[in-house]
């Protein structure tokens, strides 16, 4: 499963890159605006950080609006995929862009039907948001168990991007599910990483590393022992 990091935010970008994280990005209007930049030039700097996807949201409501912010979002970086909302105007902006060979991730999918639709409609990537199914007491994941069924049932290659991820739990649920990828922020990403085990083990290990003489622990010692 891919992993994408939810996120507007240069240094999280970085960090994530450098643990070999991460295979793409996701932004979305709320994370853009909390950069306080100008958004065409942040993200170029994304892209060429990010060796994969970086979704960038239209703000319009209306296809034609939602078309033409896409074809300009698509000149900035050929990593970028257009972010359209699961809307009828959404899906007409979708149709439009895909045809022109425009990667489209069809945003705000809260539903199987709408799911349906939306791989029909010729996107790339569908984005379910399980975080906010679960806030108001749907099952998120049951989202995208029936999601895997539809689109495995009629070969639709249309990837599912699970969205609002908000612990590790989802990420691991997703994985087990088959999902293509899940995007998450950077807390979570970090989260993933951490157990109290592997802390109290590394602490044992070089604290008993310690009370070997300095002598013997010389690197020089290790080299003429292995020659
Ligand atoms: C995905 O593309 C969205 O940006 C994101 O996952 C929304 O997450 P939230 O529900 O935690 O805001």
């Amino acid at each position: 499963m891919k992993l994408f990091l939810d996120s507007a935010n240069l240094k999280e970008i970085e960090e994530a890159v450098s643990w070999g994280a991460i295979d793409g990005v996701t932004t979305n209007p709320s994370l853009v605006a909390k950069e306080h930049r100008d958004f065409v030039p942040l993200l170029r700097e994304i892209c060429e950080r990010v060796n994969g996807p970086v979704s960038m949201e239209t703000t319009t409501r209306d296809a034609e609006g939602m078309a033409k912010e896409g074809r300009l979002f698509a000149t900035v970086h050929p990593h970028i995929v257009v972010k359209c909302p699961l809307t009828k105007e959404g899906l007409k902006a979708t149709r439009q862009l895909s045809s022109e060979g425009i990667r489209v991730n069809v945003t705000l999918c809260f539903s199987p039907s709408q799911a349906l639709l939306a791989a029909k409609a010729g996107a790339s990537f569908v984005s379910p948001f399980v975080g906010r199914l679960d806030d108001v007491s749907q099952d998120g994941m049951a989202l995208i168990r029936d999601m895997k069924t539809i689109y495995a049932n009629y070969r639709f290659a249309t990837q599912i991007l699970v969205a609002s991820v908000r612990h590790p739990i989802h990420v691991v649920e997703a994985a087990k599910i088959g999902a293509d990828i899940a995007t998450m922020p950077f807390s979570v990403l970090e989260a993933l990483i951490k157990h109290p085990l592997t802390d109290i083990g590394l602490d044992r290990f070089l604290r008993d590393w310690e009370k070997l003489p300095a002598a013997i622990k010389q690197f020089k010692t290790v080299e003429r022992t292995l020659a």
